[in-house]
């Protein structure tokens, strides 16, 4: 459901099953399947205590999943990306990406000639000038990849990514990580990344900072290169990995 005016929510099924049968108890009314809206304004985090999760994206799209649920909140994220492909460009502060991944470009190290990954590419629209700099980019979302092919961008989904083994020399993730990205996705990154390469990205807000540090460790070929840490006033926390071996 999508209107310009009002707020939006994306809502995994088994999220939907909860909201259903707790508006139906606390109102007393019938609740019924798609198509229902319920205004923001009415569902509050206090109606549901424990059971289900909200996250506001945008400013006006919600994420609403069953608490503790990662699958639940994945492809609802996933969900809002597709929905919003087309609009992306106009939802968003476009200069504000452009400068996020011009500072990654530099912490990678990228030079000349270089081959990079932009891992969450989106409709690829946030590339300052690279000059003689070659992209790829990869997104999950099936019509973010469409659009940035459209624009003449060489755009892949994940699988692709997975088959290009010790392929880039950097990768980058701009504006992506404070999303709910699986370990095994940033497996698919380390493997891509040739001996030396640099993997950089911002944690907005720095939400996922602490899941990644943690996951990443499972990755004994990244080291950190912790003294160009960043902590960006706008982009959030910024941090930056070499694949080592
Ligand atoms: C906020 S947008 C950022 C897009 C672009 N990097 C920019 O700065 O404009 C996040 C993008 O990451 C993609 N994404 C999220 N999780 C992903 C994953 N596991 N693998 C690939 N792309 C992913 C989404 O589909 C979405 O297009």
């Amino acid at each position: 459901v999508k209107s310009p005016s009002t707020n939006t929510l994306f809502i995994s099924l088994e999220a939907w099953a909860v909201i259903r049968d707790h508006v139906s108890y606390l109102r007393g009314i019938e609740v019924h399947d798609f198509p229902v809206m319920i205004g923001v304004e009415e569902v509050s985090e206090d109606d549901f205590p424990v059971e289900i999760n909200f996250h506001r994206f945008l400013d006006r799209y919600w994420t609403v999943y069953v608490w503790d649920d990662v699958a639940g909140k994945i492809s609802t994220e996933r969900m809002m990306f597709e929905f919003i492909a087309k609009d992306y460009e106009f939802e968003i502060e476009m200069d504000r990406n452009v400068d996020c991944f011009q500072i990654l470009l530099g912490l990678a190290s990228v030079r000349p000639g270089n081959l990079i990954l932009d891992f969450g590419c989106g409709p690829g629209l946030s590339y300052p000038q690279l000059d003689d700099i070659e992209v790829i980019g990869c997104d999950v979302s099936p019509s973010m990849v469409q659009l940035a092919r459209s624009r003449g961008i060489n755009a892949i989904d994940p699988i692709a990514l997975s088959n290009l083994v010790e392929f880039f020399d950097a990768a980058l993730a701009s504006y992506v990580m404070h999303l709910s990205v699986p370990i095994e996705d940033i497996g698919c990154v380390v493997r891509s990344l040739r001996i030396g390469g640099r993997f950089a990205a911002n944690f907005h807000k720095g939400w996922g900072l602490s899941e990644f540090e943690e996951g990443i460790q499972s990755f004994r070929a990244m080291s950190q290169r912790s003294e160009l840490n960043l902590n960006h006033e706008v982009h959030g926390a910024i941090r930056v990995w070499e694949r080592i071996y």
